[in-house]
């Protein structure tokens, strides 16, 4: 499922364009399993992207042209991905038929769940119980205005870059997951992904997302509270976010505000209660550079009191030698999930 997409290759180039970080995987599809050959972070400047918005796509264009030119990356077809507020996925039930049927109409169907204006709006969709027998099939609907899509293409190009798919965040964070946890497509699982200024919840239940919601928090906020309240440099906060200086006077200061993202997930996963199933949340998966906030991923734990761990990008998935000269794998392994799930595609 993608929201464009074309050309099949045997390596793929995922890029997120995080608003802290851009981070880049190579994955070659050409073995028996998929290995990654490179990665790359590079930090962004302090305000290039604000509230999912790219301020000044120019600057950030030839952020990202230096940066493969530098990274001897050649390979200029990429995978990326949009998300955030002009996006909608959303599990529907709809009259079963074929796909090809259910492409005619999902339109239609579209007009009742999603608050865009039709004729602005980019559709995908994929028949979740495609085995299934009643007169009803369940669909993830996933609805994107047009315009994200195509500003998106744009900085990529203006890049000179080629967009061979553009894909939905919340799906390629999942791509990662899946293949790393397997268990985890069981029963309902969460992935939270913490970053530099939104955090992602993403509920799957079997494998199925069934609710995708953001939450603005972040290490740039953090890092901007730290700054004011505790009159700490933007590098000393940041050094404290990595977990590299750690302050015991801080620990409150952090466990509080770890409760944020608690009450956050909380929300999200409210609806689980209601649901007949009664199904609660068995498992939650942290990733995101925002999982080296001291004492984060425990007071989640604690507070949420279930099974609760750190996905890496890396747990199952090999890294050829080299792939991150002078770069701690083990600390970028939760941080690539979003560019590790995007090059996991093999444009179809
Ligand atoms: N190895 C690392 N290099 C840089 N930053 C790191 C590293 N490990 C953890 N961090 C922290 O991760 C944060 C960035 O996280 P991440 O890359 O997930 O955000 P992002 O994708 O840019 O933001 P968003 O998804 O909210 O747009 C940094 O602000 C920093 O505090
Ligand atoms: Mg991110």
């Amino acid at each position: 499922m993608a929201l464009f997409g074309i050309g099949r290759k045997k390596k793929t180039v995922g890029l997120d364009l995080g608003s802290g970080f851009i981070k880049v995987a190579v994955i070659d599809h050409s073995g028996d399993e998929p290995e990654v050959e490179r990665l790359v972070v590079h930090r962004l400047g302090a305000d290039a992207i604000v509230e999912g918005e790219v301020m000044d796509p120019g600057l950030v264009a030839e952020t990202i042209d230096k940066l493969f030119v530098e990274e001897g990356i050649h390979d200029r077809d990429v995978v990326a991905s949009v998300g955030g507020r002009d996006l909608i996925i959303k599990p529907i039930q709809m009259d079963r038929m074929k796909k090809s049927d259910a492409r005619e109409v999902i339109r239609w169907e579209a007009e009742q769940h999603v608050p865009f204006d039709m004729d602005d709006v980019q559709l995908d969709f994929e028949i979740t119980d495609p085995e299934g027998e009643g007169l009803q099939m369940s669909v993830l609907l996933v609805a994107a205005k047009r315009e994200l899509v195509e500003n998106k293409v744009a900085l990529l190009e203006e890049a000179n870059l080629a967009p061979q798919i553009i894909d939905v965040d919340a799906f390629a964070l999942h791509n990662s997951l899946e293949i790393n946890y397997p268990e985890a497509m069981k029963g309902i699982s969460g992935l939270v992904a913490i970053g530099h200024e939104t955090t992602n919840v993403n509920i799957l239940e079997d494998g199925v997302p069934v609710l995708t919601r953001d939450i603005s928090f972040g290490t740039r906020r953090l890092s901007l509270d730290l700054q004011r309240e505790r009159g700490m440099l933007a590098e000393e906060a940041e050094a404290v976010l990595r977990g590299d200086s750690v302050d015991e006077r801080l620990r409150n200061f952090l466990y509080e505000r770890a409760q944020e993202v608690g009450r956050g997930i909380e929300r999200a996963t409210a609806f689980l209660e209601t649901q007949e199933v009664g199904e609660s949340l068995g498992r939650l998966y942290l990733c995101g550079g925002g999982v080296r906030v001291p004492g984060l991923v425990e007071a989640l734990a604690e507070r949420l009191g279930v099974e609760t761990r750190v996905a890496s990008s890396f747990e199952v998935l090999h890294v050829k030698p080299g792939a991150a000269e002078g770069e701690d794998l083990q600390q970028m392994g939760p941080m690539m999930m979003l560019a590790v799930g995007l090059a996991l595609r093999t444009a179809a």
